[in-house]
């Protein structure tokens, strides 16, 4: 094996890294908050440090290869100190100082990043492929998005309505699993107002890298004025249109899996609608929450992310735009 083959693999992991490219979204190599900022350099670190460790050896396989063999009847070159200290010391000792040292670090790492003394908690469940997400002290459930305060750690506690799921905003923390009747507690927090968005970490089904969702972190005053609006249900129809649409939604059974505070509906099987139209995205932060969408997701959602449970609803053209007048409604 040639010099330029050993470092090829170490090409490749730069190449790969620059595809990465200079945008911010959804990137642990840009954090937004004291924890992500920790776990960035831990990461750094430990690029710099293997990816050293890595050259080196590397660089001792590929001049083992390449130097000349030693003549016919005489002795082998001694690397420095003789073979048995070399094998030694760089096969055992110095791997094991390093990964200790990493370790400790890492250890050191994780006790900083611990859950610290938090402002209110936010229950986040995943299903296959949505988020639900509720404010048990606030007595507010919204999905796919999390809104919180600026500056204040949130605690998180996480669950699965089904398979295993990971919790992950890479701008603002690590991951956690969010795994079946086993809560596991989290916590976020984001330094400045801004919009991030998450992503499900473990592989959980057809439509795993569609779970996504958004954490939208505004200024505290703000987060107060939106807890108040989330806490009254939507206005009562009352245009001809969006009544209509309002009776659409029942007569179709929009409402055997989806609840709107404030009306019969009150089903926990899909995400709720509440606060649909305030919502960025729609199918988990998979399309943006535009009348288009909304009227392709609820016609064929199946066409948008297959395997997920939402039936298709067969509408007229005057049902649809009645259902999505009353849909816009909801705020
Ligand atoms: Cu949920 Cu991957």
């Amino acid at each position: 094996m040639s010099r330029t083959a050993a470092i090829l693999p170490f090409f490749f992991i730069i190449l790969f890294g620059a595809g990465c490219g200079t945008d911010h979204f959804q990137s642990a190599l840009h954090p937004d908050s004291a924890a992500a900022s920790k776990i960035a350099r831990l990461w750094w670190v430990m690029l710099i440090v293997y990816g050293l460790v890595f050259l080196i050896t590397m660089g001792l396989c590929g001049y083992a290869f390449a130097r000349p063999a030693a003549p016919r009847g005489t002795p082998e070159p001694q690397p420095p100190g003789g073979f048995l200290a070399f094998v030694v010391g760089g096969g055992i000792i110095f791997p094991l100082i390093v990964f200790i040292a990493m370790l400790f670090y890492a250890l050191v790492v994780s006790v900083q990043i611990r859950t610290p003394e938090t402002a209110f908690t936010v229950q986040v469940t995943g299903h296959k492929w949505w988020w639900d997400v509720r404010y048990p002290e606030h007595d507010i459930t919204i999905a796919n998005e999390i809104y919180i305060p600026a500056g204040e750690p949130i605690r998180l506690e996480l669950q699965s309505a089904d398979v295993v799921h990971s919790f992950w905003v890479p701008n603002l923390h690590g991951k956690m699993d969010a795994l079946p009747d086993y809560p596991t507690s989290f916590w976020l927090q984001a330094d400045n107002p801004g919009v991030y968005r998450g992503q499900c970490a473990e592989f959980c089904g057809k439509q795993h890298a569609l779970m996504g969702f958004k954490v939208i972190v505004v200024p505290p005053d703000e987060f107060e004025q939106w807890v108040e609006a989330r806490q009254s249900p939507p206005p009562e129809p009352e245009e001809g249109k969006v009544v209509d649409g309002h009776n659409v939604f029942f007569e179709t059974g929009c409402h055997a899996c989806h609840a709107i505070r404030g009306t019969d509906a009150v089903s926990e099987a899909g995400p709720d609608l509440t606060a649909l139209a305030n919502r960025r995205t729609l199918g988990a932060a998979t399309l943006p929450n535009t009348r288009e969408n909304l009227a392709d997701w609820i016609l064929e959602p199946e066409r948008i992310k297959p395997g997920n449970l939402m039936p298709p609803t067969e509408l007229t053209e005057d049902q649809l735009e009645a259902l999505l007048a009353y849909l816009e409604t909801l705020k």
